[in-house]
């Protein structure tokens, strides 16, 4: 089977935080990870969101050009998920030639189906410097839940997408001041005439019960009610419409995202050499599609995406064709998680309160930090970051759990053996532990395909600690002398193939330690890992930039595998690191936590 795997596009405002790759980035990566060990074709594709009004406004405050912001915070950004392991058939950005031509092809198959529609509107001007404010930049009154705080997107806290001239009250959140509307003319993406058929989608969504509920039940909810919404900007950063007149306009920033899933695909298919191979994971009915993300961008995904995609089909009231892109399948899932908040105590803002994705994995490495996310991330509702919980689970869990089953097993078969050892006759002792972990591939694997990572990781944790219990169990420290030495064999050999298969089921979410576990069992090249690879972009030669992407053929099988009698086994090394409880001061210290 086909599987788009469409992770959201990170900004370049900034190096990401651990916030950022909880939403996103780890849960994509699982799952991808997953899917192709279950033998499916994978397609991961995402980007670096280079445009809209906050980087504007970002380059202007630090007195730089835009896109040296934007390429600054693109090479950041991808050496950062690189490091975390995200394996990316490709990672691109939305400043290529190909994602701008792929966007305006999109804007004219929906504007000649007639789902574009011109409207003038009201654009906000700053009183004091003449310029467009962007709508973020506008604070006021909610409209609907008259919450003070609403911006001129949207609202926090009842969640609902914003027009400026909506606010109640509206000041520049710059200084104050109160803007001045002028008209505008903008294009407008005529969701009314595309209401139904979005409705008929998430109603088969709803049927089908395969989203999480807060997913479907926020997309039905903003579905009730349908308005245009304005596709262009007054702005200059952005991608240009192709149309004349409109020269001074750029397209609106979540206008042109979305359409990275699509571009990137064919970025990639172009890259290979084989440019129409994309169409293997967008027209073909029987392809699936996972669109991960935070869920603040529910709105963008369960929606405006879709009604972009039913507009270029022509699948809305208004009739029409599909383009040369033919037709493009609806999300198969939007796969919105919660926040990850960082708890702890008082946080200062003047000490910078946030975690960096590139100090977690300078300090900690990556599948400490999966880990965590996999365990106790916002999978379904919030969750909270704490340092000490962070320490408690990469010692009680990942160091004292998992790691320790490694060592002990690997320095018993090492000091005993040498090699992993030729099994006698197998007791129901190790029958029984060897038939709960084969049971694992079933269990876990269908709590990975079903978007249930949490309760996945917690079960093969839970299989490590039977391992564990087996080892308590049967005492192989204690079988001494030449009698006993048949039991030891069957005992070790047992537990090496444990090793081995749980190793496998922790592959998906830690591929970093599965790589280093599978060594010392004699198996080498076991998970991909990506690379970050400098290229040239297609249709502009003078531009370059980073990609990631991999090689993900020789993924490893969901599956048992056995052990090689034989296979030369030496005293390891601790492959987790136990951390000492003092981090949790220094980095609550760090952060400016005040107990
Ligand atoms: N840049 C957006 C964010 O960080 C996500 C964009 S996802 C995309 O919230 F699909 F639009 F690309
Ligand atoms: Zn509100």
């Amino acid at each position: 089977m086909k599987v788009l795997s469409a992770v959201a596009w990170p900004y370049t405002n900034g190096p990401r935080h651990i916030g950022h790759v909880a939403g996103f980035g780890v849960p994509s990566d699982v799952f991808s990870r997953y899917m192709r060990m279950a033998g499916h074709d994978v397609l991961m594709v995402s980007g670096t969101d280079e445009h809209g009004t906050p980087i504007l406004v970002l380059a202007d405050k630090e007195g730089i050009g835009v896109q040296e912001i934007v390429d600054k915070y693109n090479a950041v950004i991808a050496q950062d998920l690189t490091e975390l392991g995200l394996s990316y058939d490709l990672f691109t950005r939305t400043t290529t030639r190909n994602h701008y031509a792929v966007v305006q092809e999109l804007f004219r198959g929906i504007r000649d189906n007639g789902y574009m529609i011109e409207q003038t509107t009201q654009t906000a001007v700053s009183a004091t410097t003449g310029r467009t404010l962007p709508d973020r930049y506008i604070e006021g009154t909610c409209p609907i839940c008259k919450f003070p705080e609403a911006r001129g997107d949207q609202c926090d806290n009842c969640g609902n997408q914003l027009d400026p001239t909506d606010l109640i009250n509206p000041v520049s959140k710059v200084d104050g001041s109160t803007p001045k509307f002028i008209d505008s003319k903008h294009f407008f993406l005529d969701l009314p005439a595309l209401a139904e058929a979005l409705q008929a989608w998430l109603d088969e969504v709803d049927t089908a019960g395969t989203w999480r509920p807060g997913v479907i039940n926020f997309a039905k909810g903003i579905a009730k009610e349908m308005h245009p919404r304005a596709m262009t900007r007054d702005i200059d950063w952005g991608i240009p419409i192709p149309v004349e007149g409109w020269e001074d306009k750029r397209f609106y920033v979540w206008f042109d995202a979305v359409i990275g899933y699509l571009s990137a695909s064919i970025e990639w298919a172009r890259r290979l050499g084989e440019p129409e191979k994309w169409r293997e994971w967008w027209n073909d009915e029987q392809m699936r599609s996972y669109y991960f993300q935070g869920k603040d961008n529910i709105t963008f995904h369960a929606q405006i995406w879709p009604a972009e995609l039913l507009g270029y089909m022509g699948q809305g009231a208004k009739g029409g064709t599909a383009g040369p892109y033919g037709e493009l399948q609806l999300p198969t899932e939007v796969v919105a998680s919660g926040l990850l908040h960082l708890g702890g105590g008082q946080f200062s803002t003047s000490r910078g309160n946030v975690i960096y994705v590139q100090d977690m994995l300078a300090r900690y490495g990556a599948d400490a930090l999966r880990y965590f996310i996999c365990a106790a991330g916002p999978e379904t509702q919030d969750s909270t970051f704490t340092w000490e919980e962070f320490v408690q689970r990469n010692n009680s869990e990942l160091v004292a759990g998992w790691g320790n089953l490694v060592n002990r097993t690997a320095a018993m078969i090492a000091k005993n053996f040498g090699e992993v050892p030729a099994p006698g006759a197998l007791e129901p002792i190790d029958e029984a532990l060897l038939a709960q972990i084969r049971g694992g591939f079933d269990t876990v694997g269908d709590m990975l395909e079903h978007q249930r990572q949490k309760p996945a990781m917690a079960e093969v944790m839970r299989l490590a600690r039977e391992a564990n219990k087996y080892v308590s169990d049967t005492e192989p420290f204690k079988l001494k002398g030449d009698d006993q030495r048949e039991r030891l064999a069957t005992v070790l050999h047992t537990l090496a193939q444990a090793v081995v298969d749980l190793n496998t089921m922790m592959a998906p979410f830690l591929p970093h330690s599965a790589n280093q576990v599978a060594a010392v069992f004699g198996i080498s090249e076991f998970m991909p890992m990506p690379r970050l690879e400098q290229v040239r972009d297609l249709d502009d030669d003078s531009r370059a930039y980073p990609i990631i992407t991999g090689d993900y053929s020789q993924t490893p099988k969901w599956a048992t595998r056995d052990v090689i009698i034989g296979t030369p086994i030496a005293k390891p090394t601790p492959i987790f690191t136990k951390l000492d409880p003092s981090v949790v001061e220094e980095e609550n210290t760090r952060l400016g936590v005040t107990p």
